[in-house]
C-alpha cells in the first residue's frame, strides 16, 4: 500500500466538509493522515470535530496579531514545521500570503461553493439566484495567490430547482462537497 497523504487541513468555521475528510479516512477511502487542524478562529466548531476525532489542533488567530502579516508569518511558521504534502483549505475564510503559496507549489487545495471561474468570494448562492442560474456547484482548485482563482482540478454539479433558497443551496451544495473533495484528495494519494 502506498504511503498515506499526509495532510494538514486550515478551517474557520462549521468544519462539515473537512469532517467529510475525516470520515473518509476512518472508512479506508481515502488514503491519508491528517497531521494537523489549524483555524485562525478559537471557536470553530470545526476544532471540536478535530478533537472528536483524537486530531491535533492548533488555533492561530488572527486577532492576537498586531498586523495581517504576523499572523501570516506565524501561519507560515506552523506549516513548514509540519511539511504536509498537502494543506487543505476547508472553509478557510482569508486569503493566503503569496509568501505561504510560494513555499507550498501546488501543494494547497481549496474548496469553493459554485462552479468557478464563476462567482468567487462570499454569497455564492444568493448570487447564483439573483442571477437565475440554471447550474451551480463547487469547485476544488489549487490556490494561487488570487481569490479563487487557482488552476481547477475538479467539479461538480447541481442543477438549481425552481424552489432553491439560500439555505437549499448551501445544503446541497455542502454534500457534494463532502463527497468531492475526498475523491479529489485520493486521487493525489494514487
Ligand atoms: C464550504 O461550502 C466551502 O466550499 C466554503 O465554506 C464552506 C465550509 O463549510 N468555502 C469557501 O467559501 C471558501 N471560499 P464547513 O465549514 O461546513 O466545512
Amino acid at each position: 500500500m502506498k504511503k498515506p497523504l499526509r495532510l494538514v487541513v486550515l478551517l474557520s468555521g462549521d468544519g462539515s466538509i473537512f469532517e467529510a475528510i475525516v470520515t473518509a479516512i476512518e472508512e479506508q477511502r481515502l488514503n491519508a493522515r491528517i497531521l494537523m487542524v489549524i483555524s485562525d478562529n478559537p471557536v470553530a466548531y470545526g476544532l471540536t470535530r478535530a478533537r472528536l476525532h483524537k486530531l491535533s489542533t492548533d488555533i492561530i488567530n488572527a486577532k492576537e496579531y498586531s498586523n495581517k502579516n504576523d499572523f501570516q508569518v506565524a501561519l507560515k511558521k506552523a506549516l513548514i514545521i509540519l511539511n504536509p504534502d498537502f494543506i487543505v483549505l476547508s472553509g478557510f475564510m482569508r486569503i493566503l500570503a503569496a509568501d505561504i503559496i510560494h513555499a507550498f507549489p501546488k501543494r494547497i487545495l481549496n474548496i469553493h461553493p459554485s462552479l468557478l471561474p464563476k462567482y468567487p468570494g462570499l454569497h455564492t448562492h444568493e448570487r447564483v439566484l439573483a442571477a437565475g442560474e440554471k447550474i451551480h456547484g463547487t469547485t476544488v482548485h489549487y490556490v494561487d495567490a488570487g481569490l479563487d482563482s487557482g488552476p481547477i482540478i475538479a467539479q461538480r454539479e447541481l442543477i438549481v430547482l425552481p424552489e432553491d433558497t439560500t439555505e437549499s443551496l448551501q445544503r446541497r451544495v455542502k454534500e457534494l462537497e463532502k463527497a468531492l473533495y475526498p475523491e479529489v484528495l485520493q486521487r493525489f494519494a494514487e
